[in-house]
This record gives structure tokens, sequence and C-alpha cells, in this order.
């Protein structure tokens, strides 16, 4: 059987994570991988995390399988993050389910509209986060792009994103990432979310929206304004949530799938569809971080405790942003880096190719994609100095 089996390339990011894991330079920087980190470098779980599992550990009496849709408290905490009383009047036009984290929910996504329309094609932003074409080419998904930034990956092409768009045929489904966009850090203005709306509704395409940051970029609230709008104006969409980072329970893989369906027993068929398909491939979905969600959102002293801890990540995340641009004009960059600032998230591009990564990586010990991607969360005061000077040197040479 596994004879003539060949290996197959490492994924780009998660082989990064292990190299500088393995990299013995106590002045390593980890700028690969996409999880948060505070101004000491560390990665910690959440104050409200904490109490709310020791919560759950004290009062939980079973472990016995949950069912298919994963965690009912969880599913009914989790959708007013991105609805507010004025969706009410799609409340029987929803249908949600708990995945097996953010990627999870991708993947149901695919197995779902591979079953529905297995000719549709994918459309997907360029750059898009490494692990979207894998996702849906599993599922047998044909695949196709649409620009969404500049040939460096620093400026939003609004003009060629809206033009391209405009030509995506009924049927076809196109991905959007709500916030915090991974791998540029360039979300859309709400104006051509409003136009993406249209255009989806003229044209007959279905979006599918990814929220893997709802929080870190400009506000909780702020955050699900893109789903709010699309789900007020289009008869049906897709939805995959994640947990992972305004939570901080990467290991937990704790996700939802929610759908928008013209009728409710649109809703219902496409429940029993995936149903049907997590039947078949991981049966039901993790339950602890799901618990912790719902203990946290349904709890008023530690949803509030939450949302204070998830708002110093993000204005954490805008200040590394200005202090690096700042830091890269002190160190005399050839470059002008002040698009940090109107970026989002984690997650930029410096403008170097694979060879100038290698170089970072070999000569300075500092780890970021080849494709040029950096995780800015890893920038601290004690290494950010450091990096500027590093990357200056990279560009110089
Ligand atoms: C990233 O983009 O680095 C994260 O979303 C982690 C991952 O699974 O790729």
């Amino acid at each position: 059987m596994f004879e003539h089996i060949q290996p197959l390339p490492e994924d780009p990011i998660l082989s990064l994570m292990a190299a500088c894991r393995a990299d013995s330079r106590p002045d390593r920087i980890d700028l690969s991988v996409g999880v948060y980190r505070d101004a000491r470098g560390q990665t910690p779980v959440l104050a409200a995390v904490r109490r709310a599992e020791q919560i759950h550990l004290q009062h939980q009496q079973t472990k016995a399988y949950q069912g298919m849709a994963g965690d009912p408290g969880f599913l009914a905490a989790i959708a007013g993050l991105w609805r507010d009383d004025a969706s009410r009047g799609e409340g029987d036009r929803w249908g949600l389910m708990q995945t097996t984290g953010g990627t999870g929910a991708l993947r149901q996504a695919a197995e779902l509209i591979a079953r529905c329309r297995r000719q549709a094609r994918v459309w997907l932003g360029r750059p898009c986060w490494g692990n979207h074409p894998g996702v849906f080419q599993a599922a047998g998904l044909a695949l196709a792009e649409y620009p969404h930034a500049d040939p460096a990956g620093q400026r939003l092409d609004g003009d060629r994103l809206l033009a391209t768009l405009a030509q995506v045929p009924a049927g076809d489904v196109v991905l959007l990432q709500v916030g915090c966009h991974n791998p540029t850090g360039i979300d859309l203005p709400l104006p051509i979310w409003d136009l993406i709306a249209e255009m989806a509704l003229r044209r007959g395409f279905l979006v599918l929206l990814d929220l893997a940051y709802q929080g870190l970029a400009d506000g909780l609230h702020a955050d699900a304004e893109p789903v709010r709008r699309l789900a007020a104006r289009l008869p049906e969409l897709l939805l995959c949530v994640s947990f992972s980072k305004n939570f901080g329970l990467y290991r937990e893989r704790t996700g939802a799938l929610a759908w928008l369906a013209g009728t409710p027993a649109a809703v219902r068929a496409v429940q029993s569809q995936l149903f049907d398909a997590v039947r078949a491939s991981v049966s039901m979905p993790p339950a602890h971080g799901a618990a912790v969600v719902a203990g946290i959102l349904t709890d008023v002293g530690l949803r509030r405790l939450w949302q204070d801890e998830l708002e110093a990540m993000r204005l954490r995340l805008r200040d590394v942003r200005a202090q690096l641009a700042g830091q890269l004009q002190a160190a005399g960059s050839p470059r002008d880096f002040s698009f940090l600032l109107s970026q989002r998230g984690m997650f930029c591009f410096l403008g170097i190719d694979a060879g100038q990564a290698r170089y970072l990586r070999e000569r300075h010990g500092v780890y970021v994609l080849d494709s040029g991607r950096a995780n800015l969360a890893g920038l601290h005061a004690g290494n950010i100095e450091r990096f500027a000077v590093a990357l200056v040197d990279t560009l110089r040479r």
C-alpha cells in the first residue's frame, strides 16, 4: 500500500512554526504562525477563559455525546456576536452549527457547496490565507481568483476587486474575509461591502464570509458590520467563524458555521446535508472550547473581562503597527511603511521575496513566511528595534 506513495511538501505556515521552535538562538523572533502574543511574547490563556474553565470543570456532569450541531448553549450564545436587534427579522432563515475550529467551518462549507453545486467555482482573494485553496480543493471544488491587494500585498486594489467580482457568474461562490485580512491586514471599507452585496444580488453568486478575528480590527461590534449588512440584503449567505484568536482557544478547535437561506425549509435541508457530511468526517465537534465560550458569553462578569482582554489585544496590535512604522523609519528604511498604520490585525506583507525571508531567518533569526508575511503580534519592546534593523539590512542587500 505505502511502497509508492510520495511525500508532499510541508505546510509553509506550520513547518515554519516548527522550525522556529527548533531554533536554539535565544533571541530568535517568531513572526510565523498567526497566534497573538502579548507584550512579553507569550500567548497566555485569557483570564476569562481560565475562570470559565474552572467553573465548567466544577459543574460538568457528563462527557456523553452532544450531537452533530454541537453545544446548544454555545450556539445560543454566539449568534449575538454578529447579529443584533435589527437582524431579528432574519431569525428563522439562519441555521448554525458548531465546527472543529474555523478551518472545520470552511471545510464543512466546502462540502455543502460541493453537494449543492459540484461545478461551482470558489473565488479566493489574491493573496489569500495559505490554507484556503487546499480546503476547497479537498472537497473537489475548482478555484478562481479576484485581486484583493496590489502585487506587493500592501494596498487594497478595490477597483480591480470590484471589476472582477462584477464578472462572477451565478452559482459561483466568493469567499471574503471579514476583518484583519490574512495575510495582508487590508480590510474592505464598508462602501465596498455594500457594492459587493449589490453585485451578489444582481449576479446571483453566493458570498462566503470568513470571520476569524472578530474584535481585533475595529472592535467587537464594528467588526461584524459587514456580516449584518450582507445578511440584511442577501437571500443566502455562508459564515465561517473562528474563536481561536479572539478567545485564545487555538488548540481547542472552536468554531461555527452559520448559513442564511431563503426559507426555513431550506435552512433545515442545508442542516441535514451538513449533518450528513460531519457524521462522515468527525461525527461531532469537540466540546471543551465551546463550553468555555458559552460560559464566558452568558456570564456578565466574565463577558466584561473577556471584552476587556480582547480590546487590550486589539489596541496592542494597533500600537505595534505604529511603533514598527516609526522604528523602520528611524533605522533608515529605504521603503515607506506607512501602510502599516491603515491596516488591521496581526499580519502584513513586508515586501520581501523568499530569498530575503531566508536571509532574515539565517542571518538574523527572524521567522517570516517565504511570501514575506509577518505576524506583527510577535513584536514587543524587547525585539522591535532589532527586527527593524534586521529588516532594513535585508531590504538594503
Ligand atoms: C495563520 O495563518 O498563521 C493561522 O491562521 C494559523 C494557520 O492555521 O495557518
